[in-house]
């Protein structure tokens, strides 16, 4: 059997500490990621029952279509009772930066549906202020140069991620720009700034849909912080 990393360890640890908050027979939101990974993985073995899971991602769909998961469209429910997802950066008041995966469009549509945001993260993520994983933001391809030269102004480098060479294409048929340098110490304000960018799809800023309760894995167990 292969042995997890320390850092695995956490994630598969916080993620059967989720399972705690999935009503049985209730409609949930799921997120993207390694430590979202784990739990799918937790889910599927498990003996909660959901009435079916929106899923942020196709690699989240796949995922949980594998293991017999029920997986609903969006479109078809009107509410979720808790959307459960990892973090690339937490801090104290439940802002989040995600985007890590490039999946935060349809996170936030996502986790916008939700009764409650639960966050999953093992303690690498939790930070007093955001700003060193850079931030990510969702983009139409046209407006890449004009963006870069906005984050410019606010003293971030803005960085095309790429894969194989080529501009990476979200789920959605967009690009993501990594801006480097920026220190989030106003998150929402941030956040409503950036969105109304012409050519910003998302950006990976969580304040306005941040969490509800931050389960933190730690060598000593699992924490919960509530905001
Ligand atoms: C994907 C995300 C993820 O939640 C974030 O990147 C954390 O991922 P991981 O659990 O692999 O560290 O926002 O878009």
């Amino acid at each position: 059997m292969s042995q997890l990393s320390s850092q695995d360890a956490l994630k598969a640890q916080v993620a059967q500490a989720a399972l705690a908050y999935v009503q049985p027979h209730s409609l949930i939101g799921v997120g993207t990621g390694s430590t979202v990974n784990f739990f799918i993985d937790a889910l599927a073995q498990s003996a909660i029952p959901v009435q079916g899971a929106v899923s942020s991602s196709i690699a989240s769909t796949q995922r949980m279509q594998a293991l017999g998961i029920p997986v609903v469209d969006l479109t078809d429910v009107q509410s979720l009772s808790v959307y459960i997802d990892g973090a690339d950066e937490i801090d104290s008041h439940g802002y989040m930066v995600k985007g890590g995966g490039a999946a935060l469009t349809r996170e936030k549509i996502v986790a916008a549906q939700a009764k409650q945001f639960v966050c999953i993260v093992d303690q690498s993520k939790r930070v007093d202020v955001m700003g060193a994983f850079p931030l990510p933001v969702e983009v139409i391809p046209m407006a890449v140069p004009q963006i870069i030269r906005d984050f410019s102004a606010l003293g971030g480098q803005a960085v095309l991620r790429m894969r194989d060479e080529k501009p990476l294409v979200t789920d959605n048929g967009q690009y993501i720009l990594d801006v480097h340098g920026l220190k989030l110490t106003e998150p929402m304000a941030l956040e409503a700034r950036i969105s109304q960018w012409p050519g910003v799809v998302t950006v990976g800023i969580f304040a306005f849909q941040k969490a509800d309760i931050c389960l933190l894995a730690t060598p000593d167990g699992v924490q919960t912080l509530r905001y």
